[in-house]
């Protein structure tokens, strides 16, 4: 049997040795993807291909720890509904026997064609980093190419992650990066061909202007055209907290400015966070057939109390976000749910007109571990108003402040902590609560807030809590299973 075959074999096992113990997790989502048995983390490869949208993911499948990835894979028709399909790429071969790492994927002359990081280490745990390609005639079975872009002078071996665009005739790509003196980069290749690839120079960088400080490595780049203006996502690692800032283990956010693709140049402005909530890194994007940019991003962060998931008692671990859709508007990045997702809801919406007076309460048939809460019309005159979701994760608006705080208990050491962001004034809140994950988009999605959390099983109420007179319109649907 061959490496790959033999890889392969084994995680198939794995998934059907596990799968009544993971399926039997009350933690288990509902409506978001997550792996089959072990770790999940990056979204890779995600595009439409032939109409299907795929979703690749890094994957450890015999552990739910991080190790040498293999690109598990979800198709679907509908961003709802997903397909655990056959596992994409095993690192099987020299060039990656360390890990298949993060990459992406486009369409070319009908093939899909997959760009994604070689990981090697040496016994000594030196580290080499060959970014590969692999094509697809069905964007399922993929015929691997073997390295095509090599580690130029002035970087260290941290350099991964390969987004590749077309743009102008020619193909560019960029690539997450540590430079010699260890400070974060995004690393920009053009190629006529995609098989030879030249490096362009450095795009975006910690230690240059107008970033700065900026940290020792910067991971998972995506550069696109949002509504006539560049915007380049990157994870950077490495930045302090500063206020409500930073606050995570590793940082995911975005620039914008104006890339030249004749020059190979990128003039941006200030990194600014994409989700201000626990547990978001890593995101990737994809242009669709409708002509919208949509994102995943991985519901977790490297390092970031990992190992301390409950979930890991049933051999599973993190998941992704829903499928946000990106748009400009207004001088601001708005990321709301995809429309398709009204798919999950069941049944008709539950709905009162909410005045809330230094009280706390819950409302009738408003509850439950899936459910999609839309809160419009909000007007907190002065004071404080809360939403409270199974005893344990608290959404919370101070007026006063102006402050959007989410609130947990840590699933470390039960304590409360949070995270905070400011919000001159609150209009809406959509919340999608699923058995331990929450994300909240409030004002349309010009402000975002995920985690995981893990409120005692039995536990479905939600609570709606004001310090002074409040009133909004609410509506809340159960939203289905479908995973
Ligand atoms: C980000 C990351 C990537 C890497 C992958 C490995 O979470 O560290 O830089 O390619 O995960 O799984």
């Amino acid at each position: 049997m061959s490496k790959d075959q033999e890889l392969r074999k084994s995680a198939y096992e794995e998934i059907e040795k596990h799968q009544s113990l993971v399926e039997s997790d009350p933690y288990r989502l509902h409506y978001h993807i997550m792996p089959p048995v072990g770790l999940l983390n990056d979204p890779n490869g995600f595009i439409q291909f032939q109409g299907t949208y795929h979703l690749f993911y890094q994957w450890m499948p015999y552990k739910t720890d991080h190790g040498a990835k293999l690109w598990g894979h979800y198709s679907s028709e509908d961003l709802v509904h997903w397909t655990h399909e056959e596992i994409a790429l095993t690192p099987s071969e020299w060039f990656e026997k360390n890990g298949c790492y993060s990459g992406s994927a486009i369409e070319h002359d009908g093939k899909l064609y997959a760009f994604y990081t070689g990981n090697v280490k040496d016994e000594k745990g030196n580290r080499e980093s060959y970014q590969c390609l692999a094509v697809s005639e069905d964007g399922i079975h993929f015929d691997k190419k073997g390295p095509v872009a090599h580690l130029p002078d002035g970087y260290t071996a941290h350099f991964r992650d390969p987004k590749v665009w077309k743009q102008n005739g020619r193909w560019f790509m960029v690539i997450g990066a540590q430079t010699e003196d260890e400070k974060g980069a995004v690393a920009l290749f053009t190629s006529e061909n995609l098989m030879d690839w030249t490096h362009a120079g450095i795009l975006a960088g910690a230690g240059q202007e107008p970033l700065g400080e900026f940290g020792y490595m910067f991971e998972c780049p995506d550069l696109f055209e949002l509504d006539g203006r560049d915007v380049l996502v990157f994870s950077p690692q490495g930045l302090e907290a500063e206020g409500m800032n930073y606050q995570n283990v590793y940082q995911a956010g975005y620039v914008t400015g104006t890339f030249d693709p004749g020059q190979e140049t990128y003039e941006h402005g200030a990194f600014t966070e994409l989700d201000h909530g626990f547990d978001f890194y890593a995101p990737q994007t994809t242009l669709d057939e409708k002509g919208r940019r949509l994102l995943f991003g991985w519901m977790s962060v490297p390092d970031q109390n990992e190992q301390d998931h409950p979930t890991i008692a049933y051999k599973w671990l993190h998941n992704m976000t829903l499928p946000r859709e990106l748009t400009w508007q207004d001088g601001q990045l708005y990321q709301q749910p995809v429309q398709e997702l009204e798919a999950l809801r069941q049944g008709e919406a539950v709905e009162h007109q909410v005045t809330l007076n230094q009280e706390s309460r819950s409302l009738d048939g408003v509850d439950g571990k899936a459910v999609e809460l839309m809160l419009s019309d909000i007007d907190v005159a002065e004071g404080c108003m809360s939403v409270a979701i199974g005893g344990n994760a608290r959404i919370l608006y101070s007026r006063g402040q102006q402050v959007l705080t989410l609130e947990r208990q840590s699933y470390v050491d039960g304590t409360v902590e949070k995270r905070q962001v400011e919000v001159p004034q609150l209009d809406s809140l959509r919340i999608y609560v699923d058995t331990s994950s929450i994300e909240v988009f409030a004002n349309d999605g010009a402000c975002v807030m995920t985690a995981r959390f893990y409120p005692s099983v039995q536990d479905t109420g939600i609570r709606f809590s004001s310090s002074a007179a409040v009133s909004f319109y609410l509506r809340k649907w159960n939203l289905a299973k479908v995973f």
